[in-house]
């Protein structure tokens, strides 16, 4: 009998509009507030599980460098949702991006192991399970499941949220600018916790994403991509602003990110329409409409190398 066999799953990031950040519960990663992301063709991970009966543990091979046990074991817990507990494999990952760099890996990473696991296991559970178990490895990453715009939408009073795809009228695409390709120094994740725990506009922030959240399902109904995109800037400075208001403070952004907005405002003056978003990083993401994101990128070579941007355009697959 072949004790082997090798099933291979892909998943695309998601990049936000209106930002996730702050946990209520850590482990079920319920989170605070509501948050709505574009899933984006060019940003990607595919994974695969190797079923191997002599295996004795689990191995997991990210970017084809064998990870540490902790890394392993979060691979692992997810895996369990799956699998009998005794039933070892070997995981292989690759990121299209670079990994840690607020370029949203951790979003595809666990959006491909499920979806990997699933076949691996045949499993067939739901989309809605699928993205349950995503977001237990990364909260983000249940957005993944849904394509091209999703929402995590978060019901405060019953301690629950749930993602799903958003109905949009607007054609959207992003160009993303990378600046920095380096492992972050502080992780989303603890990122995170140190403002919940600390920042002192925290509520503030809580409050107003989930009315940013609410108010950008309606105008995704619109054509008014100026008020999307000053929504979604403005929802994107708060949160960063979260990250100065923790003690100690710090900050995802440097002066290249700083350098890069001030860019943008000014060529926006100029009539190029694009809006920015950044997440726990230093790089740059740019919403643009879709029938205008030749232009804008374009435009963006005066200034940055072909080799740092990155034009995306969103899936619309559908994983079922
Ligand atoms: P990013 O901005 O890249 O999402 P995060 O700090 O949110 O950065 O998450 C990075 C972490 O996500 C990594 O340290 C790793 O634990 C996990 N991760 C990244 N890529 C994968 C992958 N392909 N498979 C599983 N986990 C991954
Ligand atoms: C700034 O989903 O990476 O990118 O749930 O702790 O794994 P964990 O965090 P993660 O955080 C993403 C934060 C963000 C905003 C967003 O994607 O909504």
């Amino acid at each position: 009998m072949d004790t082997k066999n090798i099933v291979t799953a892909k998943a695309h990031a998601n990049i936000a509009i209106i930002k996730y950040w702050g946990k209520l519960d850590e482990v079920k990663k319920t989170p605070l507030n509501s948050s709505i992301s574009l899933t984006l063709d060019k940003f990607y991970t595919i994974t695969s599980i190797e079923r191997n009966q002599k295996l004795s543990k689990d191995f997991f091979y990210l970017n084809d460098e064998l990870q540490n046990d902790n890394e392993t074991s979060k691979i692992s817990k997810i895996l369990d949702y799956f699998r009998h507990p005794d039933e070892k494999v070997i995981v292989r990952s690759h990121n299209s991006m670079p990994t840690a760099a607020g370029l949203s890996s951790s979003s595809s990473g666990y959006a491909a192991l499920v979806l990997c696991a699933n076949k691996s296991f045949n499993c067939n559970k739901s989309r809605s399970e699928l993205s349950y178990i995503a977001r237990l490895g990364s909260g983000s990453a249940c957005r993944s499941l849904y394509s091209p715009v999703a929402i995590w939408k978060c019901d405060i009073d019953e301690h629950k949220a749930i993602a799903y795809p958003l109905q949009c009228n607007i054609k959207l695409a992003m160009i993303i600018i990378i600046l920095n390709k380096n492992k972050k120094e502080v992780l989303s994740r603890d990122g995170m916790r140190h403002c919940v725990e600390t920042s002192t506009i925290f509520n503030k922030w809580v409050t107003t994403a989930n009315d940013d959240a609410a108010k950008m399902v309606s105008l995704l109904q619109t054509n008014d991509f100026k008020a999307i995109g000053e929504l979604m800037e403005r929802n994107t400075l708060l949160m960063h602003e979260t990250t100065l208001h923790a003690n100690p403070p710090f900050s995802y952004l440097n002066s290249d990110t700083h350098a890069c907005l001030e860019y943008i405002r000014k060529i926006r003056q100029d009539g190029f329409e694009t809006y920015f978003t950044m997440d726990a990083g230093p790089n740059v993401k740019l919403l643009c409409r879709e029938s205008e994101v030749h232009i804008i990128y374009k435009k963006l070579l005066e200034k940055y190398d072909e080799s740092n941007l990155v034009m995306s355009h969103l899936v619309e697959e559908d994983y079922d």
